[in-house]
């Protein structure tokens, strides 16, 4: 199997495994309602059978399998630990979901058997994304959708910002980037998908920010995870730093946005 090396969960150490698994948790929660009609916005519904790759422990799959209704969903992982979790957590109250393993690249799905096909926060880990692209666009129909939401640090920012989140963030984003992925991944998506002969491309963004979050739960799903990823003393005490922003009284912490992206496209016919 073509193993991600800038996203291995199974290779986390327990303790880091079940903070990772919050953190999923926490991110899909989120933003939950706001990607379910923004996805339905975009054309998904009622009869659409609907394939989520790199659905990890299946926070979407479920709810995505249940708006799908009979057709129903499946949710494809290379990891069988968030898989395990996804049959755990998430398949006992959605009827309509099945979990596989297999790989963005080569699926081993059948051609054109899907009506919808998704992916959050999976491309900014892929070293050949043209390639994942290629084979999602093989296993939807002809007329069938694939969208694809992930971030861009260039749209992820703290107002005023320190200096330790702009160094965390560059670590980052060379630290990913050294593992074959990349954090600035939703600026090429629109020109991935016309490349592998997507048509009909919209991309649309939803913004999360410390407003309503808190800055606290802001840094938690943008940032913190950061300094494990890095794995560097710099990067800890960085964040750290960071921590110490949340505790300032609410009127003396910075501002944090970021964007979520969704970039989708047809397959012509
Ligand atoms: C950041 S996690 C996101 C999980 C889930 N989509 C979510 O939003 O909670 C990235 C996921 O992509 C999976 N992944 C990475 N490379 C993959 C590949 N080549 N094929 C299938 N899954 C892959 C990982 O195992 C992981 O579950």
């Amino acid at each position: 199997m073509d193993v991600a090396r800038s996203y291995h969960y199974d290779r986390f150490g327990d303790a880091d495994r079940a903070a990772e698994l919050h953190r999923l948790q926490r991110q899909a929660t989120v933003l939950l309602g706001a990607e379910l009609a923004e996805l339905q916005r975009l054309g998904f519904g009622l009869g659409q059978r609907i394939l989520e790759v790199g659905c990890g422990p299946g926070f979407l799959t479920g709810p995505l399998s249940d708006i799908a209704g009979e057709a129903g969903g499946v949710g494809l992982d290379m990891s069988s630990e968030l898989l395990a979790a996804a049959s755990a957590i998430v398949a006992p109250a959605h009827p309509n979901v099945r979990f596989v393993q297999g790989n963005a690249y080569a699926t081993g799905l059948q051609d054109a058997s899907f009506d919808f096909l998704y992916s959050r926060l999976l491309y900014q880990h892929l070293t050949r994304p043209l390639d994942a692209l290629r084979e999602a666009a093989r296993v939807v129909r002809p007329g069938g959708q694939v969208c694809l939401m992930d971030i861009d640090d260039g749209f992820l920012t703290l107002y005023p910002c320190p200096p330790a989140f702009s160094r965390l963030t560059e670590l980052a984003l060379t630290a990913q980037a050294h593992n074959g992925g990349d954090r600035l991944v939703a600026r090429k998506l629109p020109g991935l998908m016309r490349e592998a002969g997507l048509t009909d491309i919209r991309m649309r963004g939803i913004t999360v920010s410390s407003l309503e979050l808190g800055l606290g739960a802001f840094l938690d799903i943008t940032t913190r995870f950061k300094a494990i990823q890095v794995g560097s003393a710099e990067s800890m005490a960085l964040s750290n730093e960071l921590g110490a922003l949340a505790r300032m009284p609410p009127d003396q912490q910075p501002f944090g946005v970021v964007v979520a992206f969704f970039a989708v496209g047809r397959r012509p016919g």
